[in-house]
């Protein structure tokens, strides 16, 4: 007899972005972290907070922290919810919204975790091919009318944003929810909050991974209209983030200087290595996140990875279908991105290949 049930027998573990022992000397581009420090007051935070507090439950709804949340986005608090990183989120939509006869749709390549889900919750996972510009395809996405649709806007590993009124046509066409994931939005130009208001069956979800430098300390949150945040409210954990996480985070996001300051910079340089790479003779697809998509001229995505990784670069290469010829690589520091474009160099990957 099987341990587990056989969705889960069949299905095969998510595979995270390789993380090296040491940081020391490795110029680390493969999982959209932000190469900045987190926000000064939120070191402060962390440092000075009280040990003795941690004796106590946490609140469960984190209300100050969704107080913070709220006044800088211009939600709600009552329509925030807290999760142990967007991850947490993903998990809770997915138990809530998906299961047998309740289909799980998304795009494709995409953030693999929605599929890994969907498998656990036994639902019809669909995966819409991508166009072939890499844009998200849109109107596919709203005739395949999933229980729950999975948009990452920006996705990831492409860097393709949809407009806002394209997610509004979407969420209009759509019977079940859809959860535009916005890990990403921190470096976008638009972002769906307002269809929250809008519609009953959008979901937002926000992470401090990446525009907040706070990918260590689990923290994200779904901002949600009245019915959805009823159902989340019943499935989550109940003390699912620390009293210590909601602190940092709450510092880290009130601190809007300081957080638009390392945008400002991830964003200028995506610029410009966009500008290096295509000098090189990559394909750089636009991006409205933190990291490039870009493929090699002659393909080879993958001994491109390892000539990289021998240099102590780390970018991402996705063993898939279309993405043979591709890396996604993270924008770090000038400095860090100056390597990279260095150890391209050294090794002729590129069109030169
Ligand atoms: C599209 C997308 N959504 C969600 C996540 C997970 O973020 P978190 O650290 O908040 O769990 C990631 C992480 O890389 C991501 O790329």
């Amino acid at each position: 007899m099987n341990i587990f049930a056989d969705n889960i027998e069949a299905m095969t573990a998510y595979v995270p972005g390789e993380q090296p022992g040491s940081t020391h000397g490795v110029v680390k581009l493969n999982q959209n972290e932000n190469p900045y420090p987190p926000s000064p007051a939120a070191l402060a935070v962390l440092r000075q907070f009280d040990g003795q507090s941690l004796r106590l439950y946490p609140d469960p709804m984190a209300k100050r922290f969704c107080q913070v949340a709220a006044d800088v986005l211009a939600v709600k608090a009552d329509r925030i919810c807290v999760g142990n990183g967007s991850d947490d989120l993903i998990i809770m939509i997915a138990r809530a919204a998906a299961g047998r006869g309740r289909p799980v749709v998304t795009t494709e390549p995409t953030f693999p975790f929605y599929q890994t889900q969907a498998q656990i919750e036994a639902a019809n996972f669909i995966a819409i091919p991508a166009n072939d510009d890499f844009t998200i395809p849109i109107d596919a996405l709203g005739q395949a009318n999933g229980a729950v649709t999975f948009l990452a806007n920006p996705n990831s590993p492409t860097g393709a944003t949809a407009t806002t009124d394209q997610l509004d046509w979407l969420a209009r066409r759509l019977d079940g929810l859809l959860v535009v994931d916005e890990a990403y939005a921190d470096f976008a130009d638009e972002n769906a909050l307002k269809l929250v208001d809008k519609h009953d069956n959008v979901v937002v979800l926000r992470t401090l991974s990446k525009g907040y430098s706070l990918a260590a300390l689990r923290l994200g949150f779904a901002v949600a209209p009245p019915p959805i945040m009823a159902g989340l409210i019943k499935i989550k954990a109940i003390y699912n983030v620390g009293a210590l996480p909601a602190a940092v985070g709450a510092a880290a996001m009130a601190d809007r200087q300081y957080h638009d300051q390392c945008v400002a910079k991830i964003v200028a340089e995506r610029s410009r290595i966009a500008m290096e790479l295509a000098r090189r003779g990559f394909t750089v697809y636009p991006s409205g996140g933190n990291f490039l998509m870009v493929a090699l001229a002659g393909g080879g995505g993958r001994a491109a990875y390892e000539a990289l990784k021998a240099r102590n670069v780390l970018v991402r290469y996705f063993q898939k279908d279309r993405m043979s010829d591709k890396l996604r690589i993270s924008v770090g520091t000038p400095q860090e991105n100056t390597v990279l474009l260095a150890a391209i160099d050294a090794d002729g990957i590129g069109s030169r290949q």
